[in-house]
């Protein structure tokens, strides 16, 4: 799902070479992230999987230069994020990124949509009228136009994270970062979740990096990496649904072969051949979308 570049190559969002993270707690040193090194193309839909205490959550706040690397590097765009002051984090934060967060993170005090305006109050080229615009705009996107006066407590949990992803949107990021957006949702709930965010991933070419440990959200990414104590240890699980439609491709090319093959046939024997080649090709394989099932799903 990567953009394409002006040469036709894709064009690298985020840039981590050998990043570590280590914490001091008193004497005890915890490495929460070893040399870890990844390149996340524009329009990718990744998640980060791996057990409690990975690291996944202290990747996803170093990519969003909430935290910062011990060593290595990170560049966003075309910029390493290196020795930049904190007020230039934070204006890179409000132009690139948009967070989601596993427990919503919304002001309590204020309504759906005045969550939803509350960062673009930092983009002070944005009239009053254009944030309204925006507001409007992400309320619709996210399906919550009715619910625009509620507070997060007036809301459930699976509207309050709409909230949280219009909010996000709204300062039109490049990057949607969202540390497991869908842990404190019912099975269809988060399930609607991320599908909208993958909606948005398709429609709107948004990057998305989100952390799950639930195999079902995983399974909705396009591609998944994990870290395992902070390591990062997988990189590019070959997705079923890809590998489902070239097997579908490659059997409407095959069907389409055999019925070119015996044209010249009188019809009841091609339509004999056809078949005894068919059953002969089904006995040695499984339909394709068996095969692709019990060798890819993990
Ligand atoms: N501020 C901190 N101070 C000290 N240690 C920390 C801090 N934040 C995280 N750690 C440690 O770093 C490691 C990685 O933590 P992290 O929060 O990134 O894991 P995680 O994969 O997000 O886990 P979970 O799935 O439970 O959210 C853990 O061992 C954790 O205890
Ligand atoms: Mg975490």
């Amino acid at each position: 799902m990567a953009q394409a570049g002006p040469e036709g190559s894709a064009v690298s969002l985020v840039r981590v070479e050998k990043l570590c993270k280590t914490y001091t707690l008193g004497k005890q040193q915890v490495d929460a992230l070893r040399d870890v090194s990844l390149t996340i193309n524009a329009g990718e839909f990744l998640a980060i999987a791996g057990p409690s205490g990975s690291g996944k959550t202290t990747l996803l706040n170093l990519i969003g230069c909430i935290d910062t690397p011990t060593s290595g590097e990170l560049v966003i765009g075309e910029d390493s994020v290196a020795g930049r002051t904190p007020d230039d984090l934070a204006e890179l934060r409000l132009r690139t990124m948009g967070f989601i967060f596993q427990t919503f993170n919304l002001l309590p005090v204020l309504s759906a949509a005045e969550n939803i305006e509350y960062p673009l109050l930092q983009m002070k080229e944005l009239s009053r009228s254009e944030r309204r615009k925006r507001v409007d705009e992400y309320l619709e996107v996210v399906g919550l136009e009715r619910f625009r006066h509620h507070r997060p407590n007036e809301l459930s949990g699976g509207q309050r994270q709409r909230v949280a992803i219009a909010r996000a949107l709204a300062t039109h990021p490049r990057i949607i970062l969202a540390d497991e957006p869908t842990a404190n949702l019912d099975h269809k709930t988060g399930g609607s979740i991320l599908a909208l965010m993958k909606d948005l991933n398709r429609t709107r070419g948004m990057t998305f990096i989100f952390s799950t440990h639930d195999p079902s959200v995983m399974d909705m990414a396009d591609w998944v990496v994990e870290v395992n104590d902070g390591i990062l240890t997988e990189h590019g699980i070959f997705k079923t649904w890809d590998v489902r439609e070239h097997l579908a491709s490659l059997e409407k090319a095959f069907d389409d072969l055999l019925s070119q093959a015996f044209t010249e046939m009188p019809r009841p024997e091609a339509e004999r051949k056809r078949e005894e080649i068919r059953r002969r090709t089904t006995r040695t394989a499984a339909p394709a979308a068996d095969w692709a099932d019990q060798t890819l799903m993990r």
